[in-house]
């Protein structure tokens, strides 16, 4: 089973309910929201009363995915302001299993998120903290990216790593994903999928959730 988590980069934010109603329509479990600082990534994005204000409007899951340098300052925060999910990058955090505690500690689920190049030793000691790894399928900044693809391989390894060591941690893919591959994502392992502009680069976001969840399920 797999979970579709629209990101709202990709939203029109003038009418952010709205569009926020149309992907829980469509059957949208998670909202993926993009924090982006500027100096992690070439790219500054939304942060915390954004966040505060989406907790008001709909009851998903809401998942922030910073993008930003020394996330342990911040990471907490996000949680009070109304996350369930918080990655971090594995990239920006030398005290990763702290903040990743931190997290649980505030009543989070933990994420971390790591960049195409970086290779899965990296997050290797760090995982028996985290409730989920956000394999970046692009260079993160932007949405609209092509999926590089050589993550459905590293989502194969990862699911590997995962099993090997007798956890249960979640694998959630995040830029490039559309109706073309997601089927290949979540057969690999993938059970949180991303997907920005396949959802409101379309006329209908609800359609296009409820297409993404029909071409990524196995039928039997
Ligand atoms: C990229 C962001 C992604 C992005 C995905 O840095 O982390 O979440 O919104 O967008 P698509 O699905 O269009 O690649
Ligand atoms: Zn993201």
């Amino acid at each position: 089973m797999f979970e579709i988590a629209p990101s709202i980069l990709s939203a029109d934010f003038t009418r952010l309910a709205d569009e926020i109603r149309a992907v829980e329509s469509g059957g949208a479990s998670i909202l993926h929201v993009d924090v982006m600082d500027g100096h992690f990534v070439p790219n500054i994005t939304i942060g915390l009363p954004v966040v505060k204000s989406i907790r008001k409007a709909t009851k998903l899951t809401i998942d922030c995915h910073l993008m930003i340098e020394d996330p342990g300052r911040y990471a907490t925060a996000f949680v009070e302001a109304g996350a369930d999910m918080v990655s971090v990058h594995v990239e920006a955090d030398v005290h990763l299993q702290r903040t990743l505690t931190a997290i649980r500690e505030a009543g989070g689920q933990a994420g971390i998120a790591i960049n195409p190049a970086t290779p899965l030793v990296a997050l290797e000691e760090a995982l028996p903290y985290a409730d989920f790894v956000l394999l970046m399928s692009v260079n993160p900044g932007f949405g609209g990216q092509k999926y590089i693809p050589t993550s459905t391989d590293k989502v194969r390894r990862l699911k590997r790593m995962i099993d090997e060591r007798g956890l249960n941690t979640r694998i959630e893919i995040d830029g490039g994903v559309d109706a073309s591959n997601i089927l290949e994502v979540v057969e690999a392992g993938v059970e949180i999928v991303v997907a920005g502009s396949a959802v409101y680069g379309r006329e209908n976001a609800a359609e296009a959730v409820k297409e993404l969840i029909d071409k990524g399920t196995v039928w039997v």
